[in-house]
């Protein structure tokens, strides 16, 4: 069977797009993770993974590159060389020291603020235009240093914030409902941290509200349930330190999805973090607050009426990641 040429490019034909890519600084655990997730997922046609120890990325760069095959992207490359990033549509940022058991992720601050610091000039030199995400704890703060230290556009940094604590507490309650977790529609918000928390006022399962859902003709939910889930959100990840000593596959296949609003310009509602300008009485912090997320990065956060209550509970929580901002210098 004769094969069909490839038709050569002439003026007025749609020029090839380019391919999109991501970089991934920090190859430890979590940015293998989503490396990994974002390489099947197909999230960016071209993965790259960055990190200062040499012989640790380029294992993991020939590891992955050894399933090519079975991808959905296109290509994984890397090294410890910071030019990796070079032509970068996405950075997410993993690089930094992990939770020790027991260690609240604020406690982390300091350690990785400076690590933070010697990553952004390589970012900003070799890849000015890309959106930044901050992954490495503590998240928020950290996307205030950031947007800070890089002079970036407060649009085109964000952290991964709680969109996996909300996936966590989806998962929660679709297993004790027995409805797909994807018809739960429930978040988490604020702090990516001790002080996050459900906005229960808005969770609906289906159409209903979690409150109104009902078993044998009674609330499923007291508010005792409701505190008790809640709890188990925030203290799911100390969970999994004890046992595994960190946390990565479901950061990993999160981040890939945050991503993905991105280059795809989804315009989804995600609750990453990012810095606020005004939204519920908030400003220059980040935290995690309904955001349509497309190919601009941030392009709205979503103020949502709350209860009083819940408001309380959003600015003590804006006031802990303040406190730890202010212990780094910010
Ligand atoms: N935001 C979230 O939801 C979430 C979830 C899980 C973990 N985390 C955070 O992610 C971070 C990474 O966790 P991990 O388990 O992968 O840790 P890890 O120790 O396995 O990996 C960290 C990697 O960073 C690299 N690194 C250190 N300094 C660097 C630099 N200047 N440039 C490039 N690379 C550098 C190290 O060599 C190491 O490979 C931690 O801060 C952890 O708390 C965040």
């Amino acid at each position: 069977m004769a094969h069909r040429r490839a038709q050569p490019y002439r003026e007025g034909m749609h020029a090839p797009a380019r391919p999109s890519k991501l970089s991934v600084i920090g190859a430890g655990g979590v940015g293998v993770a989503i490396a990994y997730a974002a390489l099947i997922r197909g999230s960016a046609d071209v993965v790259a993974l960055h990190d200062i120890d040499a012989p640790k990325v380029e294992a993991e760069v020939l590891d992955l590159a050894h399933g090519t095959q079975f991808l959905v992207a296109k290509r994984v490359e890397g090294g410890a060389d910071p030019r990796v990033v070079e032509g970068s549509d996405v950075v997410v940022i993993t690089a930094g020291a992990k939770q020790r058991p027991g260690e609240p992720r604020l406690a982390l601050a300091a350690r990785n603020a400076e690590i933070l610091k010697a990553v952004l000039p390589g970012v900003r030199e070799h890849a000015p235009d890309a959106i930044v995400m901050l992954v490495t704890n503590p998240c928020d703060v950290l996307t205030v240093l950031a947007q800070r230290e890089g002079g970036l556009d407060p649009s085109r940094v964000l952290a991964s914030g709680t969109v996996l604590d909300s996936s966590r507490l989806r998962w929660l309650l679709s297993e004790l409902v027995h409805v797909d977790a994807r018809s739960v529609h429930a978040l988490m918000i604020g702090e990516h941290g001790d002080s996050e928390f459900p906005l229960w006022s808005r969770a609906r399962i289906g159409p209903l509200l979690v409150r109104e859902w009902m078993e044998e003709g009674r609330a499923r939910f007291s508010a005792a349930d409701l505190d008790r889930i809640a709890d188990d959100v925030v203290h799911a990840a100390y969970r999994i330190i004890e046992g595994k000593g960190a946390t990565s596959s479901a950061i990993g296949v999160s981040s890939a999805r945050i991503v993905e609003a991105i280059l795809r310009d989804e315009r989804a509602v995600l609750p990453v973090s990012s810095v606020l300008d005004g939204q519920h009485g908030i400003s220059g912090l980040a935290l995690s607050l309904p955001t349509i997320v497309g190919r601009g990065g941030i392009e709205r956060v979503l103020e949502v009426p709350m209860a009083d209550d819940e408001l309380a509970r959003l600015h003590a929580s804006a006031e802990a990641i303040d406190a730890s901002l202010r212990s780094v210098g910010g």
